[in-house]
């Protein structure tokens, strides 16, 4: 990594590298005005994790119905002394580290020395997600050095350091998140980001009963409903524009043909938004819905389809007792 051109904060002992705004703000509305426009509206799932956004995904992370996050981390916590078995001075590089929750159980089991020559880094495009988990992991574990990188992993992976001994881990099915294609792409650059040594632990959501998928993305207490609408907020902020929250539905339904949890927002009534800075208007019709999310559901072939295009080798498959979850660990 390039100290000298970067911007970085240090703020007390929280260092990070901030990098989000070489994604510069038009490039954002222009992003953001393309899929409000669009035939079928869509709004980028990566706009969910404002500040709020990210601590309602939190909330989700505790849901009973949620079962996804529990169940990664009761793999981890089973796993991880087997798991850190071969981690020598190592850099783990965590993407869409979210809370860091999940590196904590695997930094609980190294060893002092393990510890001691281990650097984390967060990386997120929240940064006020990484302020908080690097303040918490100070706490923690107060000889890890710890260096957060704020910036968007679709098209800044270069910024990964180019060490020896790296650990990248892309934990909580995030990669469901992304399009099939630009799944297979994000792995092939990883694959090649690796070296010999190098380790990749990719966590990710099975396909199982469509009662237990739907209820995850469903939930009760509506925490995903306001997760989802408060994506409307970040783009009220970026675009200056009105969209009123109450005004849509969570709508989340299990696509069985492509494998995947659909989200969307549903319009209750026929509405215009307005914005000083919009140029074209956009208009919704009532129950018009906006794409705002997929959440992809995997089968062991696609694991080994991902290892096949990245060029990686499965080392392990961690797996829960019913098989809902893995944990994959790729080697060059
Ligand atoms: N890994 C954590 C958090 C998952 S939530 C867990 O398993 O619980 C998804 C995380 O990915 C969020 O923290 C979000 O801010 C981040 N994220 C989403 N899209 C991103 C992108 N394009 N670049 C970097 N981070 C992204
Ligand atoms: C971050 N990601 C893997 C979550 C998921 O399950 O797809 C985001 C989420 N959306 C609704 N609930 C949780």
């Amino acid at each position: 990594m390039n100290d000298t051109d970067i911007n970085s904060i240090v703020k007390k002992e929280i260092a990070i590298d901030n990098y989000l705004s070489e994604t510069g703000p038009d490039v954002l509305r222009e992003e953001l005005i393309k899929g409000l426009t669009a035939e079928q509206k869509y709004i980028s799932s990566k706009y969910f994790y404002d500040k709020k956004g990210s601590e309602i995904f939190e909330e989700i992370t505790k849901l009973d119905d949620y079962y996804p996050t529990r169940t990664e981390k009761s793999i981890l916590t089973n796993n991880a002394k087997s798991i850190v078995k071969d981690f020598r001075q190592t850099t783990i590089i965590e993407l869409g580290s979210g809370d860091s929750s999940k590196i904590s159980i695997i930094l609980n089991s190294l060893s002092n020395m393990q510890l001691k020559s281990a650097t984390y880094i967060p990386f997120d495009v929240s940064k006020t997600a990484i302020e908080k988990s690097i303040s918490d992991l100070t706490e923690k574990f107060p000889e890890l050095k710890i260096r957060g990188i704020a910036a968007d992993f679709m098209n800044q992976l270069n910024l990964i350091p180019e060490v020896k001994h790296k650990v990248i881990c892309f934990f909580g099915s995030t990669i469901g998140n992304l399009n099939p294609q630009d799944a297979f792409e994000f792995m092939k650059k990883i694959g090649d980001i690796m070296n010999a040594g190098d380790i990749c632990l990719l966590g990710t959501d099975m396909v199982k009963d469509i009662k237990t998928l739907e209820n995850a993305y469903n939930d009760n207490s509506n925490i995903t409903a306001a997760f989802n609408k408060n994506i409307l907020n970040v783009v009220n902020k970026h675009l200056k524009t009105d969209f009123n929250t109450d005004l849509f539905e969570h709508h989340a339904f299990y696509n069985t043909q492509k494998s995947r949890i659909e989200m969307y927002l549903k319009a209750k009534l026929n509405m215009q938004i307005n914005s000083p800075s919009l140029t074209r208007k956009i208009r919704l019709n009532k129950n018009e819905s906006i794409h705002t999310e997929n959440s992809h559901k995997f089968t062991n072939e696609n694991i080994f389809e991902f290892a096949q295009y990245a060029g990686l080798k499965i080392k392990t498959v961690f797996r829960d007792k019913n098989g809902w979850f893995s944990l994959i660990q790729f080697i060059k």
